[in-house]
């Protein structure tokens, strides 16, 4: 993505760091953090200095390579378990992403070369790379597939930040809309702003902002109001896991946006990669949804006048909140799910056609 004419992607690796473009302090202020160790890549993910699954996954890829380029001593063995102790470590910093533990795999299943620990080490590098070059033509093609679901003169809503930042580059969810814009089509998009940690009005709005896409940020509780006055042609998001019957956990708030589109016959894509689904969900009761910190819902940050980031409390000190991240939308609900692929139908059939044909080439 081009940012003050320069091209970036949201993470990458140099030496043995790890560079990530830091979501903590966007849109107010653009900086570049730089995580030394497997640790601080993990702690990275887990306190969304970097967030959205598929840059989850390539940090984590990322991670890994750091983790086995860290090992010091001369046992291969030894190394092995130092490595899967590294994964751990990262495949627990957030849960409900499937991208995670699938590029971790993608590293680890790969990685380990004739007993030989340089050449492993290497080969986790590269691997590493290779997962993220993978990731950012996946997410391109996505843009090609969605694009073509886009007419001139639409309004789109979108809800979180599926873009570029939750990717190594492009995004899901406004990969087609970037395509679209690249194509000329006119086009304009309603952001929900996405309470507790509002991803849509910092990332969202901000990455739009950035390639001078006409939008508009809304109170969340506002989108069902713009689905019922006509103003909405089209619904986007990106997903975070995708059980086999293509029910899709995706940002709190996902669910009730499907429903009320569904009501008010728009139509309701999801743009996700391969990588997403999860073939141990059946369905989405089996998805993990992980629950964050209270502080997200009871505090809210900004900036003040002298352009200082400021977090201030806006609920009474006696109160407590709850803070599921995520919710999982019926398939249903879904028109379909924009892939690499080309669009799926989200029906189990069709899901296990597409997913283990994946697998199956892998091997
Ligand atoms: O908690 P986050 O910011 O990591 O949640 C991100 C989302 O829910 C995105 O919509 C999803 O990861 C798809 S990203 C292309």
């Amino acid at each position: 993505m081009l940012i003050n004419n320069i091209n970036y992607r949201t993470v990458w690796m140099q030496d043995t760091s790890v560079y990530m473009i830091n979501q903590q302090l966007l849109p107010f202020k653009f900086e570049i953090f730089q995580s030394k160790n497997y640790v601080e890549t993990a702690n990275a993910i887990k306190t969304m200095v970097v967030r959205g699954a598929p840059a989850i996954g390539a940090s984590g890829a990322y991670g890994l390579a750091q983790g086995a380029l860290a090992y010091e001593e001369n046992n291969f063995d030894d190394f092995k378990r130092y490595v899967n102790d590294a994964y751990k470590v990262l495949n627990s910093a957030r849960p409900t992403a499937n991208d995670l533990s699938y590029a971790l795999n993608f590293v680890k299943s790969k990685m380990f070369v004739n007993w030989s620990i340089s050449n492993s080490k290497m080969r986790a590098f590269e691997l590493a790379r290779e997962y993220a070059d993978w990731s950012v033509e996946v997410c391109r093609k996505i843009g090609e597939y969605g694009n073509k679901l886009i007419k001139n003169n639409q309004n789109i809503l979108t809800h979180c930040n599926a873009g570029a930042l939750a990717c190594v580059d492009f995004g899901t969810a406004l990969s087609p809309i970037r395509i679209a814009h690249y194509n000329r089509k006119k086009i304009f998009v309603y952001v929900d702003e996405t309470r507790p940690r509002n991803q849509g009005a910092y990332l969202t709005a901000w990455e739009l902002a950035q390639e001078k896409i006409n939008h508009a940020i809304i109170a969340d509780n506002a989108a069902g109001f713009f689905m019922k006055s006509k103003k909405i042609d089209l619904v986007v998001v990106g997903a975070d896991r995708i059980a086999m019957n293509g029910d899709v956990a995706n940002k709190i708030g996902t669910y009730e946006k499907a429903v009320v589109a569904k009501e008010n016959n728009i139509p309701f894509y999801v743009a996700a990669p391969l990588s997403t689904f999860d073939i141990n969900s059946k369905t989405g009761d089996y998805i993990p949804i992980e629950e964050r910190s209270e502080e997200e819902i009871l505090y809210i940050s900004g900036i003040d006048e002298n352009k200082k980031i400021k977090k201030v409390r806006i609920a009474p000190e006696e109160s407590t909140a709850k803070n599921p991240a995520f919710d999982v939308t019926p398939a249903k609900y879904i028109s379909g799910i924009i892939t690499e692929k080309g669009v799926i139908r989200p029906v189990m059939e069709e899901i296990e056609k597409f997913v283990l044909s994946k697998y199956q080439n892998e091997e």
